[in-house]
Parts: structure tokens; C-alpha cells; sequence
């Protein structure tokens, strides 16, 4: 492990503990703790003495087991830090347990807190801030002598919104793609986030907190019980930021997603194709449409399911029915199976949609159990989506197993299911639960994320061959946490490809490419109304898992000729795209297009794209290519072609040197121009 996360891993800071060198003769107590609790005896402070290590091997990954005691009470804390042999990831998280004469209350629980020497004047964070629609933006911070900045997310579902739960660090004057010292720091965690970065007054002490955050009030831990902290995933890196989201990126694939390896399909999801206006035949039509393009998969989205009143029609939209998941067989009188058989019987697999977090108060479910719906005593409700939506209560064992026999026998009917989008639009707007006790609310917020994860296992371990995908009203469930369970993200309801330009930039510096879901939608755009070709509307898409969502009738027979071609080219390049090392050329934040190169590990291929990210357009770029073997020849091939080539260079082939030295004349044209290059090992 590099030293400064050798140093940085090295402590844990307690509230209480009796800090370092006394300054000025002076000795101060630690008052900024990753973990500060309230004794059962009301006491506040934590003096921390290591009484275990154990260093554990095997599988391709070492792990270090450090166990703390305090020395007055018997309270412990242990911590572990993994890492692996094939990735420079480092994985951080810790255990609390007492048995002391009553509940302790955690008023912070950290997953990381460090305090070490930068040893830089410089010192700048990078997150990624967001929103429905603009998610994954970049923010960066410069951080001066004195400051803390605090990044918090408390949506509690939507977590990605507000502070994407990933940071970078960057220490010195200069970081950029290829150089500079930074710190990247991810918690796997979907709930609600608090991460701060503090520089101490002489500048060159650091101190990084990351954890569940607690600001609703203590969790409440028992005697005997053991709270375990979300896993932190660090990465330190002295090649700057593309170094650190290439780690990322492997150890998500190696380490962290269930098919992490697997291909993605090209997929058509039904959503912005026909929202909740659909018949058997509008779905039919649209597995033929997407089977014609070369596509693999068909997903229906929402509006399928409820039943009498409350069925999810065209008419009631998004008003009623979540929390019953049955088919609404008037609007799919065949059912869900025959669906699935239709789209197999094309070549296509099927996957189907849930909201499985969420309930209509206007919905069988909520009327049976008005108790399942977190609420607060004596308060009306804070309904969210279709003015009836809200959160049920994921601490209560009973409202689990009752989602779980729910989703389990609506899949049962669909034996070959082989995806579920796993949705959620709300946010925990009413912080109570009639399952935990009253001297236990404030534990909600872990305890329903908790509560989550132990579904999604459950459904994971019945169906281990179905692909995930986390979605919370577009990219809120961006993170690692949920990546455990899923292969894949929404990435935004944005779909807007200038828009995507930025916000997958903004996903790619922590989360891998084959996760990140993009799809070819209509022009104009229906949320931005922008006019863009269908050429640059694939481009985008092809920089991720590509997928379309639109329904195939309204194409023209070119523009389905067009998709076709495409489709092809993106098959060709999606092992490089979706399992290869990323390299980011050129930002949009700095440049008038984006630019992103793809290697394949061996490096015999690569795929590069170039973006305009600019609405003035029309722009010469000379990009250089990054990661290919120098040593290497490669026949360069402009793919995803439309009427005119972008790049003098198609057909050639030349030497990674060459390429990487002299860089590729691109011309964009018009506003929202895009070019797309395949480049292979050729003999020469
Ligand atoms: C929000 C998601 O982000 C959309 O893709 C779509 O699934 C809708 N929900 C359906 O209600």
C-alpha cells in the first residue's frame, strides 16, 4: 500500500482521545471524531487502546483486522481495511460493540477518520453535485488553512442527488488526468451520507471523515448488538484523477458488482417510448422495432401493474398502485409470462420494473397496512409523487417479507427474467416508524438502508442470473452500496446527449462504464426539447452501456438503417468500452467538446469519441490518444459513421507512439457534432 494511505488508514479518531504532541506545552483531547457516543452512563469521551491485530490472507486479498478498546468502558471498536493484489483499492469500514449497563448512543459512526500530513499547500475536493434531471456535476473546492467542507446527502433513497456519496482530494498545484497526487474516497452506501474534509491551521494536517450521517438524532445500540459502519472504498493515486477512476473502475468490476464482467445487453426500455400509455401491441411492436436494430433486450418500465381501482392506467398515471405488484391483466390481459415469452420468441431477453421501496396511500397495500408507511405520530403525511406517494417502513421485518413474496411470485411468471429495474421517487419525507420503538426513531435512517440491502440479497440470492438495475428517479442511486446488488445505474432521466456529455464525465471518475446506462432517445428531446442528430444521440450512448428508449415506429426507415449500423459497431467495441481502462482527454468543463478513449487490457483495441460540448460548435480538435502500447500498430476505423468522415486517419494504420504523439485532426461541425473511432492491433 502507497504510504500516505499507509498513514492515512493508520488512526481512527475518537471523540475524547488525548491527541499526539501537546501544542505549546498545552494537551488537547480529539473533538472532531469519527465515532463520539454517549455512554450508558451519560458519559461522552472515547480512549481508544489497540488490544488485537490479525492480518488475514487468501483469495486474492489481504485483510487487516485492528481491534480498539476503550480503556474505561467496555466499549470496542474494530476496524478493518481490505485490499486486493489485482487493484490499488483499498476498503475501509468498522464494528461497534459494548456490553455496557444500557444502550450507548453513536452520535457519529464513521466508516473512515483519518488525520495525516498532506504535506501540500494546496489542497482541493472534488464531488460530484446533482439533482433530478442534472445529475453528477463536477464541483471542485479549494480547501485553505483553517476550513472544513462538509458534503452531506439526507435524501435517505435518492442519496446520489444532493452529494453523490464519492469524493477526490487533490493535493499540490497541479492535478490533472495524467499527474498529481489525489485521494479518492466512495462509501458504499445508499442511504443518507456525511463526508468533511478539515485542514488544521498550520495547513498540512488533514482530516477525512466519512460515514452514515446522523444528524436526525443518535443511533440507539443495544448491548451485545453490533453496528457495522457502511465500507469505505479509497484509492490513492500519484497520476492524477484518470489513475484513480481507473482503480475504481477495476475494483468495481473485480470486487464489488455481481456480474461485473458479464456484457451488457443493448436493451430497449419502454419508458420514454410510450410512459404509461401502452397496449400488448405497443410492446410487441417495440421488441420487433428493437429486435430489427440488433438489440438483445426489452424492458417494460412502469404502469404494468395494480389492480381494480387502484390498477396503473394511462388515466391515473402515476397516481395509484405502487405497493401491488400483480399484473394489471386489463391492461395486459395475457399477463407478464406471455410478455416475457413474446420478447424471447424474438431473440430478445425481458426485464421488468419495480418500485419495491415505495406505496401509493392510494394502493391495496397501504389500506391493509396503513402501518407499513413511515409516518410520524399526530402528523399528516408529506406525499411526494402523484400527491399519494410515500415510503414504506423497510426497519419492519414484516413489510420486507411481504415485498419479497410479492416480487417473487410476479417474477415467478416470467422464468427467463433476466433484468429488473429497480426504481425509487421519493424521498423519506415523513422520518417515523411505528415498528421501532419511540426512544428509537432517530435509527430510521440507517436501519431502512440496512433493511434495503437485506432484500436486495434476498432477491439476489433466489435470482442470482438477474441483472440489476438501481434507479431513483434517474441517477439517485449512483453508488457503490447499491452497486453490490446491481450491474448497473439509470444515470439520469436526462437524456438530453449534450446534457449526458457532462453528467456521465461527472459519473465516469468513480463508476465504470458497463454501469453506466445510456440511451438513445428521440429528437427534440422530451425533457430539453434540444434537436440533435441521431448520430450524436449514439455517440453519447456508445460511451456507456448503450440502449435506446423510444419507440422503433416513430424512426424512419434510414434512421433505422442508421441504428442498425450502429448497434453493429457498438457489439464490436463493447468488450473495450465495458470492460477496458478509461482514459478522459478532454473535458467539457474546459474545452468546447469532451473527449474519452477506451483500452482494452491486453491493449491490442481501443474506441475513442470526441463530443461537442458546446452549443456555439463547429470546433478542429487535436486529441491525443493515452493507454494505447506504444510499441503497438493499429488500423484506425471512424465508426458510427454519418455523411461526412470527421478525421483524415480512417483506414490508416499507424503506432501507438505515433497516435499518442502527433494526436488525430477531428473536425466538429454544427453544434452538436460527435465522432467515433475504433482502432485494433494490425500487423503492419
Ligand atoms: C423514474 C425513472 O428514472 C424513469 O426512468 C422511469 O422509470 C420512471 N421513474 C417511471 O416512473
Amino acid at each position: 500500500m502507497n504510504a500516505i494511505l499507509e498513514t492515512a488508514l493508520a488512526g481512527y479518531l475518537a471523540f475524547g482521545q488525548v491527541s499526539g504532541e501537546p501544542q505549546f506545552g498545552q494537551t488537547e483531547i480529539v473533538k472532531y471524531g469519527g465515532v463520539q457516543v454517549i455512554h450508558a452512563d451519560g458519559a461522552v469521551t472515547l480512549r481508544l487502546n489497540e488490544i488485537s491485530r490479525e492480518e488475514i490472507a487468501g483469495d486474492g486479498a489481504r485483510q487487516t483486522v485492528i481491534m480498539l478498546k476503550d480503556e474505561l468502558y467496555p466499549f470496542t471498536v474494530t476496524r478493518h481495511i481490505r485490499q486486493w493484489d489485482d487493484c490499488a483499492a483499498v476498503e475501509t469500514w468498522a464494528e461497534f460493540r459494548h456490553d455496557e449497563e444500557g444502550p450507548v448512543k453513536l452520535v457519529k459512526a464513521d466508516s473512515f477518520a483519518s488525520r495525516f500530513d498532506a504535506g501540500e499547500e494546496t489542497v482541493r475536493v472534488m464531488s460530484l453535485a446533482g439533482i433530478w434531471g442534472n445529475e453528477a456535476y463536477l464541483k471542485t473546492s479549494t480547501l485553505a488553512q483553517g476550513q472544513t467542507l462538509a458534503l452531506t446527502s439526507r435524501s435517505g433513497t435518492r442519496d446520489a442527488w444532493e452529494s453523490n456519496a464519492a469524493m477526490m482530494i487533490e493535493f499540490g498545484e497541479k492535478v490533472d488526468e495524467e499527474s498529481g497526487k489525489a485521494l479518492g474516497i466512495a462509501l458504499e452506501w445508499t442511504g443518507t451520507t456525511a463526508r468533511s474534509v478539515k485542514r488544521d491551521w498550520s495547513g498540512s494536517a488533514m482530516e477525512i471523515f466519512a460515514g452514515v450521517d446522523m444528524t436526525t438524532g443518535p443511533y440507539t445500540l443495544d448491548p451485545g448488538v453490533t453496528f457495522v459502519t457502511p465500507k469505505a472504498v479509497l484509492v490513492w493515486s500519484e497520476g492524477g484523477r484518470g489513475e484513480v477512476s481507473r482503480q475504481f473502475h477495476r475494483w468495481a468490476r473485480n470486487h464489488c458488482m455481481p456480474h461485473g464482467h458479464d456484457l451488457h445487453p443493448v436493451l430497449l426500455n419502454s419508458w420514454e417510448g410510450s410512459y404509461f400509455s401502452f397496449t400488448e401491441k405497443t410492446l410487441t411492436d417495440m421488441m420487433d422495432g428493437v429486435k430489427e436494430m440488433g438489440g438483445e433486450m426489452f424492458v417494460l418500465d412502469d404502469g404494468w401493474f395494480g389492480k381494480g381501482k387502484y390498477a396503473r392506467d394511462d388515466k391515473n398515471k402515476d397516481t395509484v398502485g405502487l405497493g401491488d405488484w400483480c399484473c394489471n391483466t386489463e391492461k395486459l390481459p395475457h399477463g407478464l409470462g406471455w410478455l416475457a415469452d413474446e420478447a424471447n420468441s424474438r431473440g430478445l431477453k425481458f426485464g421488468l420494473w419495480f418500485e419495491p421501496e415505495m406505496v401509493n396511500t392510494t394502493s391495496w397495500l397501504a389500506e391493509e397496512h396503513p402501518e407499513w408507511l413511515l409516518q410520524e405520530r399526530g402528523r399528516s403525511l408529506v406525499l411526494g409523487r402523484g400527491g399519494t406517494q410515500t415510503v414504506l417502513d423497510y426497519t419492519n421485518p414484516a413489510v420486507r417479507d411481504c415485498l419479497f413474496d410479492m416480487i417473487d411470485e410476479t417474477c415467478s411468471a416470467m422464468p427467463t427474467l433476466a433484468y429488473v429495474k429497480w426504481d425509487a421517487n421519493q424521498h423519506i419525507s415523513n422520518p417515523g416508524s411505528t415498528y421501532l420503538a419511540k426512544d428509537r426513531q432517530p435509527n430510521l435512517w440507517y436501519d431502512y438502508t440496512k433493511g434495503l440491502y437485506e432484500l436486495l440479497a434476498r432477491f439476489q440470492a433466489k435470482r442470482p442470473e438477474v441483472m440489476v438495475q438501481a434507479c431513483a428517479s434517474g441517477g439517485g442511486h449512483m453508488d457503490f452500496g447499491f452497486l453490490r446488488y446491481a450491474d448497473e445505474f439509470w444515470t439520469s432521466d436526462n437524456t438530453d446527449p449534450f446534457m449526458r456529455v457532462f453528467i456521465q464525465w461527472g459519473a465516469s471518475q468513480f463508476y465504470p462504464a458497463c454501469a453506466m446506462a445510456s440511451h438513445v432517445t428521440d429528437s427534440p428531446n422530451q425533457l430539453t426539447k434540444r434537436v440533435t442528430s441521431l448520430k450524436y444521440r449514439f455517440d453519447v450512448s456508445m460511451t456507456g452501456r448503450l440502449g435506446f428508449e423510444l419507440h422503433p415506429n416513430t424512426l424512419s426507415a434510414e434512421e433505422v438503417a442508421f441504428a442498425k449500423r450502429a448497434v453493429a459497431d457498438y457489439k464490436r467495441i463493447r468488450p473495450i468500452v465495458q470492460q477496458g481502462d478509461l482514459y478522459r482527454l478532454a473535458s467539457p468543463y474546459e474545452n468546447t467538446y469532451s473527449s474519452m478513449m477506451y483500452v482494452s487490457e491486453d491493449k491490442s483495441g481501443a474506441a475513442l469519441f470526441v463530443l461537442g460540448s458546446d452549443e456555439q460548435g463547429g470546433r478542429e480538435a487535436r486529441i491525443f490518444p493515452r493507454g494505447l502500447d506504444p510499441a503497438l500498430s493499429y488500423r484506425v476505423a471512424e465508426i458510427n459513421r454519418g455523411a461526412r468522415l470527421h478525421a483524415g486517419i480512417d483506414g490508416k494504420i499507424l503506432s501507438g507512439r505515433a497516435l499518442m504523439a502527433d494526436g488525430i485532426a477531428v473536425s466538429l461541425e454544427g453544434a452538436y457534432d460527435s465522432a467515433s473511432f475504433e482502432m485494433r492491433f494490425a500487423e503492419e
